[in-house]
């Protein structure tokens, strides 16, 4: 083979600016190629589809050069100091669960030893603060290298700032998007976190102006979709899941997570009553080709649970527990997953929304 032909056979499945040398001894190529994912997997799988390309009789041999993406991400803006994963938790459609689903997946991650803040944004209905049993806890300020912080409030073992310790309780809060905006990132970026390793953004449901100002606003790693299974709210979903794709957003979908997925009655724990359908969210995650993170069951206790501000997953070893740990483990590796493929994340500068695109894979 000569080089042309090297080229054009490498050209079927990497792009020419990644081919940095090639050498030809006999039968012998050595090909060096710069890659910017540095993971092993990536490299192995991509020398794997290399060697198949060529004839049996040659030897290939690939040597990879990891070239750092020339990623906007000096903006101290966009850092966030400490703070190693921001997910947001969205859902279209409202009361479906989302703040449970928050609450729980952070005591379960927690749980698991990771270190877990919760950031509730949701300007319509902030919830995280009672169900935390923090409602009448305000958060007070730390000096650091003389500038004034906000210091999250802890419970739990989770660091929680909500929009709802910053008005009065029950009061009608008309936010419009720059506002809220401002306000997140006064809790994101003028917050001593300290160490985090997951904080979670308790969205407001939707996808409208307000939804997108506080997206762009802070830099997320992916967003979780939580619906119950039936039509409407999976509609609703489905939105969701476009907005996060549209290509000027573009913040990676984790995964979905069917909540309510059927009633189990206290009295006859073996029983499932689909009240809301079957399998609804799962089917949506699979035609989307978005990752299925798990399901929740509909129980008494878990609605209990979260008025007392205890979260139901606190306790140690029980049905609830166990799907919410399953779920965090999912969460985890989704995480994992978007991280060794994807580049940091950097805030997204949109100004509006185009109508919704098709849902593709991420
Ligand atoms: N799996 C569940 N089982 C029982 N009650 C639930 C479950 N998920 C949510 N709830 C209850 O439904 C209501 C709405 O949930 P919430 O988490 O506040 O929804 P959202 O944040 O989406 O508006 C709350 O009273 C909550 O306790
Ligand atoms: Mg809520």
């Amino acid at each position: 083979m000569n080089k042309t032909e090297v080229i054009s056979t490498l050209e079927k499945i990497i792009t020419p600016s990644q081919i940095r040398n090639i050498n030809i001894f006999g039968n012998e190529i050595v090909i060096d190629l710069n890659i910017d994912n540095p993971s092993l997997h990536a490299k192995k799988k991509l020398e794997k589809s290399i060697i198949s390309s060529f004839k049996k009789n040659h030897k290939i041999i690939v040597n990879f050069n990891v070239i750092k993406k020339n990623i906007d991400y000096k903006d101290n803006k966009n850092k966030l100091e400490g703070i190693d994963n921001v997910i947001a938790i969205s859902s279209g459609k409202g009361g479906v669960g989302k703040s449970t689903i928050t609450s729980n997946l952070a005591i379960s991650l927690s749980k698991m030893g990771f270190r877990v803040g919760i950031l509730d944004s949701d300007i319509y209905g902030p919830s995280i603060p009672t169900m935390f049993d923090v409602e009448s806890l305000r958060p007070t300020s730390v000096k650091i290298d003389n500038r004034s912080m906000i210091k999250p409030i802890e419970s739990y073992g989770i660091k929680i700032l909500s929009i709802g310790f910053f008005t009065e309780p029950n009061q009608a809060v008309i936010w419009r998007g720059p506002m809220a905006s401002k306000a997140l990132n006064q809790m994101i970026f003028e917050t001593n976190w300290g160490e985090i390793d997951f904080l979670l953004v308790d969205l407001p449901p939707g996808t409208g102006d307000i939804h997108l100002s506080i997206v762009q606003s802070i830099p997320l790693n992916g967003a979780i979709v939580v619906s119950t299974p039936q039509k409407v709210a999976l509609s609703d979903a489905k939105r969701g899941i476009s907005m996060f794709n549209q290509k000027n957003i573009d913040v990676p979908v984790l995964g979905l997570i069917e909540n309510m997925a059927y009633f189990v009655p206290e009295d006859m724990p073996e029983k499932k009553y689909f009240i809301f359908g079957k399998d609804g969210v799962k089917n949506l995650a699979d035609d989307c080709d978005v990752p299925f993170l798990g399901l929740v069951p509909l129980y008494k206790s878990i609605r209990e649970a979260s008025d007392f501000g205890h979260p139901a997953s606190l306790q140690d070893k029980s049905v609830i527990s166990k799907s919410f740990e399953k779920i965090a483990k999912n969460v985890v590796s989704s995480v994992l997953e978007r991280n060794s493929h994807l580049p940091p994340t950097k805030i997204v500068k949109i100004t509006t929304m185009a109508g919704c695109t098709a849902i593709k894979k991420k």
